[in-house]
């Protein structure tokens, strides 16, 4: 503690004196169950810079909030320490509390005693009251050297690009237009409509409801909107800027259109993943047809001819690679009950794993079982296999209820398989640098804070282009999207986060990696070699301030010293059996936070720093740990290729390897550095890390 005292000044750079107000949540009994709580309290009271704790039974509850702005004014307080549940959801609202109370939202530190201790730590009370004690102390570290931040307000007109002219990006386009903005459609293709061109109907029943007239339907309202402007057999050749100051240019038709934009929305679908060939006999035999393939010969009226059909589902999908398809058993009862209503006396069977069907969709499984359409489940291990004989083709699948195999007879055989991003994918990512997910499809901000948002201002995304959906869910995203994009085009500005970069350009001797590295081009170089940040193109990530060299640039909110301070505290006792951890907001702390919401316990060594990216932490930082003899060292990112800052976890792994290097080089070991990459549902990763890292580096004697 003296150590601190004597570290941090409790004066800051901008010459006020620092009075530190630490809230303590019990959280009902979520925290305080396990934590003691006063005690940690009382700890808080301790620390420099402290001159106000308390606990409070539901800090983000509407009276505890007003009680913390109460005192907050009553104690003159200038630094805020929450110590609560996870600042992934609560964040905002604790800034916008401090706000309200007149406090600066940048001078407020959170920290995690949910999901990082009590929850995680829930047999062991006093380790967890210690961790939890050090986290805040860590936090008040740091909550010492923040800084007043602000955010970046831009202008914001009334122009939207939407790229994709499928069911999602007409839904969107309309919604724009019908809120007086002007919507830009961009279709690839000669025609609107996506992959629902492709289908025949899109519900169990095909003269009711077929796709073809879906579409027209839609096209027709889009193309009578006076607001929307629509270009086919278009394509974008560049797109340069910032939300409320994009400029694009696109060919289309063979003409060149140049676009000032204000917001985009990403609206580019999906493709079918093609069967490797061989694999059920596809591509050896034209009586084995993927669901599309077969959509387009029952649009064609191919199958006249077709008297036993076995559909094989899963293909392709929940393995190791990829996840459910997510519209696979949708499509598969759907085809089978058309096959069947154009001849009733086929045999159609449906082989499958698992039929995950929601509510609403039963009333047609149920609807394909009275036609007669047979189900039969083959165990996830034992896929069927498709043979050719003399006869024709032959299905033979294992069948878990009879438990033996059976042989059916086909004339066809259609493959469910999965979807990936449009092929267009790659293009769109590289110009609005925004991230895909390892299954091919673009990435949103938060799965639950932002589904339909891009990290980036003013980019949104719907439909397809994020995974498979089925046509009514394809239209509420692009309602939604629209909705997102709308916002900031309705208030005519949007104020961006302050978390940017800034650059000490007395320090800086124009090496040019800062501009070279930015994934945003966020950084512009003048005739004279010296860099500049484009706030409203900075993401905050932190690549350039972690590879500068002349460590002359520093990220609003998380600075070097900000970043050492923590690293200090965490270390300052019994540093041996500690692991410290950097995790990137997104999906590293996602999967943190997933592991306390499961419940998943694993060891109490862990003292996690957040930064936003793994991009963030630079070598020194690592080396820092080293010298304060830290147990173990751990940097934790989203998974490739999700960083939610499009290249930042791939420098972060090159940087990791020169630690490694520079670390031995110093004589330490570099083996208790360890990186991890973390989806923000994997909970059971995160603390297999822990357990592992304990056992493994000999942290639990
Ligand atoms: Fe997670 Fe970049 S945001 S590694």
């Amino acid at each position: 503690m003296d150590n601190l005292k004597k570290k941090y000044s409790i004066v800051n750079s901008q010459s006020s004196i620092v009075r530190v107000g630490v809230f303590v949540c019990d959280c009902g009994s979520n925290i305080a169950g396990v934590v003691d709580v006063p005690a940690v309290v009382e700890y808080s009271k301790g620390l420099p810079g402290v001159v106000f704790a308390d606990e409070g039974k539901w800090s983000c509850s509407v009276d505890a909030l007003a009680d913390m702005q109460e005192s907050i004014k009553e104690q003159n307080l200038n630094r805020v320490v929450i110590a609560s549940c996870t600042p992934r959801t609560h964040e905002p609202l604790f800034k916008q509390t401090v706000k309200e109370a007149g406090l600066n939202p940048y001078l407020l530190e959170f920290v995690s005693i949910r999901e990082q201790v009590s929850w995680v730590h829930m047999g062991v009370p006093e380790e967890a009251t210690q961790k939890a004690k050090d986290l805040v102390k860590m936090g008040v570290a740091k909550a010492i050297l923040l800084e007043e931040g602000e955010e970046i307000r831009l202008p914001v007109g009334k122009d939207c690009l939407i790229i994709g002219g499928g069911m999602a990006g007409m839904s969107a386009a309309l919604n724009i237009a019908d809120q007086g903005f002007n919507a830009y459609l961009v279709e690839k293709s000669d025609a609107l409509g996506g992959i629902l061109n492709q289908v025949l109907t899109v519900t169990h029943d095909h003269i009711k409801m077929p796709a073809a007239n879906i579409v027209k339907a839609k096209r027709e309202l889009v193309d009578a909107h006076p607001n929307i402007h629509v270009y086919t057999n278009a394509e974008i050749a560049s797109v340069e800027g910032y939300i409320g100051n994009y400029k694009v240019v696109l060919n289309a038709n063979g003409d060149q259109a140049d676009l000032n934009i204000s917001t985009v929305i990403v609206a580019t679908g999906m493709r079918q993943i093609e069967p490797e060939k061989g694999a059920f006999q596809y591509g050896n035999d034209p009586r084995v047809v993927t669901q599309l393939q077969l959509e387009g010969m029952l649009k064609r009226g191919e199958l006249s001819d077709a008297k036993d059909v076995v559909i094989i589902n899963c293909v392709g999908s929940k393995n190791e690679e990829r996840g459910c398809c997510s519209i696979g058993c949708h499509v598969s009862v759907k085809n089978a009950q058309i096959l069947k209503a154009l001849n009733k006396d086929r045999n159609v069977h449906i082989l499958y794993r698992d039929l995950s069907m929601v509510k609403n969709e039963q009333i047609h499984l149920q609807g394909a079982k009275g036609t007669g359409v047979k189900f039969i489940r083959f165990p996830d291990s034992r896929y069927p296999e498709v043979a050719q004989g003399e006869a024709g083709l032959s299905v033979n699948v294992h069948d878990i209820l009879l438990g033996r195999e059976i042989e059916i007879p086909a004339d066809l055989i259609v493959l469910t398989v999965g979807f990936t991003g449009d092929e267009t994918m790659d293009d769109v990512r590289g110009l609005l640098k925004v991230s895909a997910n390892s299954e091919g499809f673009f990435q949103e901000r938060h799965i639950k804070l932002g589904p339909l948002d891009f990290p980036a201002d003013g980019v949104s995304l719907c439909g397809c282009a994020k995974n498979p959906k089925t046509l009514k869910e394809s239209c509420e995203e692009g309602i939604g999207a629209a909705m997102r994009t709308s916002i900031p085009m309705k208030n005519g500005f949007i104020e961006a986060d302050g978390i940017v970069a800034e650059i000490d350009l007395s320090l800086c001797n124009s090496c040019s990696i800062c501009w070279k590295r930015c994934p945003y081009g966020a950084i512009k170089v003048g005739e004279d070699k010296r860099p500049e940040v484009i706030k409203a193109l900075c993401k905050g990530c932190g690549l350039c301030a972690a590879d500068c060299p002349k460590e002359c640039i520093t990220i609003v909110h998380y600075t070097d010293e900000q970043l050492l301070a923590q690293v200090e505290a965490a270390l300052e006792e019994n540093p041996d059996k500690k692991i410290l951890g950097f995790v990137c907001h997104w999906c590293a702390l996602g999967g943190v936070d997933m592991a306390g919401v499961s419940r998943l316990q694993y060891p109490t060594n862990g003292r996690l720093i957040r930064v936003m990216c793994s991009a963030r932490v630079p070598i020194k930082l690592i080396e820092r740990a080293y010298e304060l003899g830290a147990g173990g060292v751990l940097v934790a990112g989203c998974e490739f290729p999700t960083c939610h800052y499009i290249t930042g976890n791939y420098a972060c792994e090159s940087r990791i390897k020169r630690a490694k290097k520079k670390l031995a080089k110093k004589g330490y070991d570099a083996d208790n550095l360890w990186l991890t990459w973390c989806s923000a549902a994997d909970g059971p990763k995160f603390a297999n890390v822990m357990r592992d890292m304990v056992k493994e580096l000999g942290l639990s004697k």
